[in-house]
């Protein structure tokens, strides 16, 4: 690996992404829809693409032989523009000099069908990318920490010192931070033993809602206490959020977000709960605990 291009560089995961290929020392840029940018925020150079336009791609990954895949949501847009997006990629890389794909999934993926359109999209993509002639890999990250910083979890956060999210209390979570996310995925792009593959990563421990908010508590010295939200009251506020003030979409991404969130409350075992010793081990790579995150990231302040 030389040069890598990462789709989805304005996106915070593509972000960091970005920042750990660079602190590795590869020549990168990113990839963008926006063609009047000539650069990231961070400096890095801009490519333009768009991954529904499919006379953009094969100038875009001229000049790179790896390519950090991260795509658009499959609950907040059309599945078929995501999937169809992503089958265009597939073939403007197979047919130029790409010679190596790792694939952000964005979410847990597991290893068939389980009817709900966010997960369903996400997994035909990697099927179809691990069974192509890309040597490819695939990472599965199950719930990001950052997640806490937006604006469905933050609000609580600050006014009310909760820590407000749609898991059972009794739920354990492996929270993984952006940055580890990406430095996992160059340790896999730097392994030739992962081509093929898909992995499932979270963070270093599997916390329970009240362990995850004393966590916090000791990081920021104030108490924060955990309360668990009814998936449907989640599930609506992202409707309203992400629907763009369209009743149909707002509808429609309530009912997926309630199934999938139900699901992810109730499968055994927890698509949110990982084992991540070996890899760690195997790459040398101490992941960020929660109290480690908080200390970094002071939200209360
Ligand atoms: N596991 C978790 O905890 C968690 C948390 C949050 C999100 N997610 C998942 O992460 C995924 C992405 O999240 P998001 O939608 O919120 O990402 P985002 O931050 O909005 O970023 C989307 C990126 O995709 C790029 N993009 C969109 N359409 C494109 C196209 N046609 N061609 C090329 N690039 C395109 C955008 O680039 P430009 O606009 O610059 O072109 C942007 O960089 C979703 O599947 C979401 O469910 C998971």
């Amino acid at each position: 690996m030389q040069s890598v291009l990462v789709i989805g560089a304005t996106g915070d995961q593509g972000a960091a992404q970005v920042a750990a290929l660079r602190s590795a020392g590869y020549r990168t840029a990113g990839a963008t829809r926006d063609a009047t940018r000539s650069c990231l925020p961070c400096g890095t150079p801009a490519v333009p693409l768009d991954l529904n336009d499919p006379a953009s791609l094969g100038s875009a990954l001229a000049g790179f032989d790896t390519v950090f895949l991260n795509l658009p949501s499959a609950s907040f847009s059309d599945p078929a523009v995501v999937i169809d997006g992503f089958r265009h990629f597939l073939r403007a890389a197979e047919g130029t000099g790409v010679a190596r794909v790792l694939f952000n999934a964005s979410l847990y993926v597991g290893d068939e069908a389980k009817g709900y359109p966010a997960h369903d999209t996400r997994y035909q993509i990697v099927e179809e990318l691990l069974a192509s002639r890309v040597a490819a890999s695939a990472v599965c990250p199950v719930i990001f920490i950052e997640n806490l910083m937006r604006g469905w979890a933050l609000p609580v956060l600050r006014e009310r010192r909760v820590l407000s999210y749609p898991h059972a209390e009794e739920l354990p979570v492996s929270w993984i931070s952006l940055q580890d996310v990406a430095r996992l995925m160059v340790a896999f792009a730097e392994d030739r033993s992962t081509i093929g593959r898909k992995f499932i990563v979270g963070g270093p421990e599997a916390l329970r809602g009240p362990e995850t908010a004393a966590a916090l508590t000791c990081a920021w010295g104030e108490t924060v206490r955990f309360e668990s939200l009814p998936v449907e009251a989640f599930a609506r506020e992202m409707g309203s959020l992400f629907g763009g003030g369209e009743r149909s979409a707002s509808e429609r991404i309530t009912a997926d977000l309630a199934a999938i969130y139900r699901w992810y409350n109730e499968a055994r075992p927890s698509p949110f709960t990982v084992d991540m010793e070996a890899l760690q081990a195997r790459y040398r790579i101490s992941l960020t605990t929660v109290y480690q995150w908080g200390l970094e990231h002071r939200l209360l302040a």
